[in-house]
């Protein structure tokens, strides 16, 4: 087809304009002042999908995109919320009628509520939360693009919440243990009033990230550090290509993925797979798991839950060799190798997990055709976004070659941002 397929790019925006325009909304709908802004960000995971719920490390970093909250504490109980993403969204709810299964109970229009309702729900179980608050909300996370908007939406309104509260003269977000903490009760907020089975790796990344910094979170021990790539400084950039599809209820498919992964751990008797391997995963330990588990199951290699299995630990091994490229010695094929394992993650979900798709294998296809070193489908799958990892100079050519590949195959529009490792969750004004 023609090569005058333009690429649409999406642009972060006017941080200072965005933070006035929500200010605005919030007294425009209340009739007073927020108290303040709080916002947090998007995410894309550069290597550890569908691990974290298995106990693995995840790498993910927060992106450009953040949504925005203007918020201020209310003495009597109700939530009230407005978002300009919604048009005829405006909610208004005791707290005390927050209840587990909260969204499905909700109007249509009125779902997105249950993200931010659920979070003073969870925080007031410890005795962490406001008592009630009124909220006001943008967003320049794409939403449904798998770059976590929910994870950006509920994380704010945690900031939001406990910065609010007036119990406490110590803030949760100002400490790392209780940025943890608050991360768990956006989890449990998640989980339990929307419902959507999410594994902790979106709201790990959207309030423990660090600005230039890739975070390496493990979910089994609760521990983190972070790594700075030096992508930009040798010449490289993560190009995000999202789909703009979605092809299934995310949920359904993800929630059998989990519990096929917790039923093979029973059977293998551990707690959670990433106990069936060593602390350091090597191609070898892999193996070897893969064979106690051929031995114990009786099942073959092509079975399903066999496939499932490997994908899961041969990611964590994955998970390993890109920790080691960076923590190393620089090694002058560092970036080469790093493209390899997001190729073989990219095959790992699609042929073992079968949670890719037509237009996430042909955005992975069409970027290595430009010049990727290595490209991956991100986040649960069946659509959303995936990353490339590309020379700088090839960036933009990059994104119209893949807008072209998408054209020709009769997919929708894809649209492109660049993943610059950004500032996680934090407190605007
Ligand atoms: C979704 C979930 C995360 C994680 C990823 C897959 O984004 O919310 O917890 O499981 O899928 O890695």
């Amino acid at each position: 087809m023609s090569g005058d397929t333009a690429a649409q790019w999406m642009e972060p925006g006017d941080e200072t304009q965005i933070v006035d325009r929500v200010v605005q909304e919030f007294t425009a709908q209340f009739g007073y002042a927020p108290a303040g802004v709080w916002s947090a960000p998007g995410r894309v995971n550069l290597i550890g999908e569908h691990i974290d719920y298995n106990g693995g490390a995840c790498m993910p970093f927060a992106i450009p995109e953040r949504t925005w909250v203007a918020a201020a504490a209310r003495p009597d109980g109700m939530l009230r919320g407005v978002s300009l993403q919604e048009s005829h969204g405006d909610v208004e709810l005791p707290l005390a009628q927050v209840q587990p299964g909260l969204t499905a109970r909700l109007p249509e229009s009125q779902t997105w509520f249950g993200y931010v309702a659920g979070v003073p729900w969870a925080l007031a179980d410890t005795g962490e939360g406001i008592t009630g608050a009124d909220f006001a909300i943008d967003s320049t996370v794409p939403i449904g693009a798998g770059l976590s908007s929910s994870a950006a939406l509920s994380c704010a309104v945690a900031l939001a919440s406990d910065a609010l509260a007036d119990a406490r003269w110590e803030r949760l977000g100002d400490t790392a243990e209780g940025r943890i903490r608050l991360a768990e009760a956006c989890v449990r907020s998640e989980n339990e009033i929307v419902r959507a089975s999410t594994g902790g790796l979106d709201q790990a990344a959207s309030l423990r990230s660090q600005e230039g910094a890739v975070l390496v979170c493990d979910f089994r021990s609760g521990e983190s550090f972070t790594v700075d790539m030096g992508l930009e400084a040798a010449g490289y950039g993560i190009l995000v290509i999202d789909t703009q599809t979605t092809h299934q209820l995310l949920d359904g498919q993800y929630a059998s993925r989990r519990q096929a992964c917790e039923t093979a751990a029973e059977r293998l008797g551990v707690q959670v797979l990433r106990d069936a391997l060593p602390e350091r995963v090597t191609p070898a330990d892999v193996d070897e798991a893969m064979g106690d588990w051929y031995r114990r199951s009786g099942e073959s290699a092509d079975s399903e839950t066999s496939r499932r299995l490997h994908h899961v630990f041969s990611e964590m091994e994955r998970v390993q060799a890109v920790i080691d490229l960076f923590e190393g010695t620089p090694d002058a094929d560092r970036w080469q190798r790093l493209g390899t394992i997001l190729d073989a993650s990219h095959a790992s979900l699609r042929d073992d997990y079968e949670v890719s798709c037509p237009e996430l294998d042909t955005a992975v296809d069409a970027a290595r055709s430009a010049g990727a070193l290595g490209a991956r489908m991100v986040g649960g799958g069946f659509g959303g976004s995936a990353i490339a990892l590309l020379p700088e100079p090839l960036m933009a050519t990059a994104a119209t070659r893949i807008a072209e590949a998408f054209a020709e195959a009769g997919f929708a529009e894809p649209r492109f941002l660049r993943a610059v490792p950004s500032q996680p969750g934090r407190r605007d004004r």
